[in-house]
């Protein structure tokens, strides 16, 4: 199935202002069908979740429909779909309840290729409990997490690993289903950050070994919220600290005070989307498969342009382009301008590509960027080829 960029990017009203947008990974640009999901609840009649008044069942009907919504695109079940305020949040009280189990001798692994929303809370936890903290190490020429760096690391006293299904650094994706084996066989769950991931490829929870799986909704054409996705059997043998007459519930129970009903609705509005980017017949998780299956084909095909192109500028310094699978993601520097004054002078001629470590800060230090980081150019559902055809022109002039 042919995918129509132009028909998509009618769809999103930022669009209008004319800058080109490579800042999806750090949040993407929304359809005006997200937009008015979440006004139209604003406007609409929502109380707390209940019962009794039509706008208590609007809110709840709002949630269930949420998490139903995240278990299609995910491959998960309604009832292991977890909401919270960001994939930060959701960590650092998962990890603090995991932790719970936790003593000193055990250990958790973490990786310098990760985002620091799946090192630091980790990390904290240990320390709180005694818990020894290791790092596998990436490969920083190819930009590559070998599953044995991983595999390692494990060892009896292993209780978890956290490790990113996708760099939002350099785009470059471990192969989650041989470290989850690994890990699974040393007896450790493993915490997946898919926030990177998620917009780009269609996941299968089940197929991925993943006990956990992380992911924004605003980096995939939804509102600014995050969610957390795990087998309901699991979440059961997990106690957050809560307050007292709240839910003890799964999911429920770790969500912290009362939900964002507009956001969950803009949530949903959101997958219809992805589900609708190609026309196609059957049920939502169906249409998802073709559709994310053609975005990806899209996705890569820009980036094959984009990478070319900045291969053949003089003084382009590219990171992690030789990795086997990417998401559609560039990192890079340029000789004669640094990273913050490119990105300065990128958009002024309206191509938004910002320059940093984007919080892969171990990442960008084993790389030799330190904290300055670099030029990240992330390709979205709605780049066209004149989008990146702008940027090449724009790193030709700085460069030249
Ligand atoms: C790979 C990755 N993980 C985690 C995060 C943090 O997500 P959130 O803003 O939802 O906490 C980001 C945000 O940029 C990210 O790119």
């Amino acid at each position: 199935m042919t995918y129509d960029v132009a028909a998509v990017r009618a769809r999103f009203p930022a669009l209008e202002e004319g800058a080109a947008h490579f800042d999806g990974p750090g949040g993407s640009q929304v359809p005006d069908v997200v937009a008015d999901a979440v006004a139209g609840t604003l406007r609409a009649a929502v109380s707390n979740r209940g019962v009794t008044t039509a706008a208590e069942r609007r809110a709840d009907g709002i949630v269930a429909e949420a998490r139903q919504a995240m278990a299609d695109l995910l491959a998960a079940v309604p009832s292991g779909i977890v909401f919270g305020r960001s994939m930060t949040q959701l960590t650092y009280d998962m990890a603090r309840a995991l932790a719970k189990q936790w003593g000193p001798g055990d250990e958790v692994v973490v990786t310098t290729l990760d985002h620091d929303a799946n090192i630091r809370p980790w990390v904290h936890a240990a320390e709180a409990r005694g818990v020894t903290v290791r790092r596998a190490d990436f490969d920083d020429k190819s930009g590559e997490l070998d599953v044995a760096a991983v595999a390692g690391l494990l060892t009896g006293r292993t209780r978890l690993v956290a490790v990113t299904a996708a760099s939002n650094l350099l785009g470059t994706r471990p192969d989650i289903p041989a470290i989850a084996e690994r890990a699974h066989a040393a007896g450790a769950l493993v915490y997946v950050d898919g926030v990177h991931l998620t917009p780009h490829s269609l996941v299968d929870l089940g197929r991925l070994g993943a006990d956990f799986y992380a992911c924004s909704p605003y980096k995939f054409l939804g509102p600014h919220l995050g969610v957390l996705a795990a087998d309901p059997a699991l979440l059961e043998t997990v106690r957050p600290d809560k307050l007292l007459p709240s839910s003890d519930a799964v999911p429920e129970r770790f969500e912290l005070g009362t939900l964002p009903y507009e956001l969950l609705a803009g949530t949903t509005a959101a997958v219809d989307f992805l589900a609708g980017l190609v026309p196609g017949e059957g049920g939502r998780r169906e249409r998802l498969t073709v559709s994310m299956a053609a975005l990806e084909r899209h996705e890569q095909a820009l980036l094959r342009r984009l990478d070319a192109g900045l291969a053949e500028i003089a003084g382009v310094t590219l990171y992690g382009a030789a990795g086997r699978r990417r998401t559609p993601t560039t990192l890079f520097s340029l000789d004669r301008v640094t990273p913050a004054e490119a990105y300065r002078l990128l958009a002024e001629r309206g191509v938004n590509a910002p320059a940093s470590h984007f919080y892969a800060l171990e990442c960008s230090r084993r790389l030799g960027l330190g904290d300055t980081g670099a030029i990240r150019a992330g390709i979205a559902p709605y780049t066209d080829e004149s989008d990146v055809d702008r940027l090449l022109r724009g790193v030709r002039e700085l460069a030249g």
